[in-house]
């Protein structure tokens, strides 16, 4: 049974970027609910499993699929997040090793941001935007930053640990909507002022060693 990783923050650390509201709801009631549905579906995948109904175990795929996700996806973005100004949300003090890639794929962290908020702001319906390594053959030798998205729960982290999350930002509207409403814009925006870059450094180095497993 998966148990509500606590925040490594107060609720209200992210003001006035993320209000303590949504902080508070997204995390107890979002989160939450993701976790007790995996739970559930994982009591009824093993019931299903000692009875042999195949049926019942095909239909609940779909379940440990969107919330599974759902679980790891938030997992990650709570840690990929801090209070600003703080020492972790400093790209130049904590970060210089993704600092020097972003800057030696895009040109500059200004031209990344960018293109990462008009690729968060083409995101149809829910989903989420990321900045991964992909790892390539031979041995995952081959890597590469990239701006991803996953569509509404679907995991970023792939079985075979090839796409290495360095950090994401939620576009459902459960994240922003009862403070920025509408003015999706605003959100990305703003979300960039509190960028835990001190844990996306750490991420980035565990990646392009090869070293990642990802648990919760
Ligand atoms: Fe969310």
């Amino acid at each position: 049974m998966y148990t509500l990783p606590p925040l490594p923050y107060p609720y209200d650390a992210l003001e006035p970027v993320i209000s303590a509201e949504i902080m508070t709801l997204h995390h107890q009631k979002h989160h939450q609910t993701y976790i007790n549905n995996l739970n559930a579906a994982l009591s009824a995948q093993q019931a299903a499993s000692t009875s042999n109904d195949i049926p019942a175990l095909l239909a609940l795929q779909q379940k440990i699929k969107f919330n599974g996700g759902g679980h790891i996806n938030h997992s990650l973005f709570w840690r990929n997040l801090a209070p600003a100004p703080s020492a972790e949300t400093n790209i130049d003090t904590v970060a210089p090793n993704v600092k020097a890639a972003v800057e030696a794929k895009w040109g500059s962290l200004a031209q990344f941001i960018e293109d990462f908020k008009q690729t968060l702001l083409g995101i149809q319906g829910s989903g989420w935007g990321w900045l991964v390594v992909r790892q390539g053959l031979p041995e995952k030798k081959i890597r590469s930053l990239e701006i991803v998205t996953t569509k509404d729960q679907d995991s970023v982290v792939t079985p075979d640990s090839s796409v290495v999350p360095l950090f994401g930002v939620d576009m459902w509207e459960h994240a922003y909507y009862l403070q920025y409403l509408n003015n999706k814009a605003g959100y990305v925006t703003e979300i960039w002022k509190i960028i835990n870059w001190k844990v996306v450094e750490e991420r980035f180095l565990q990646g392009i060693q090869g070293e990642v497993s990802f648990k919760l």
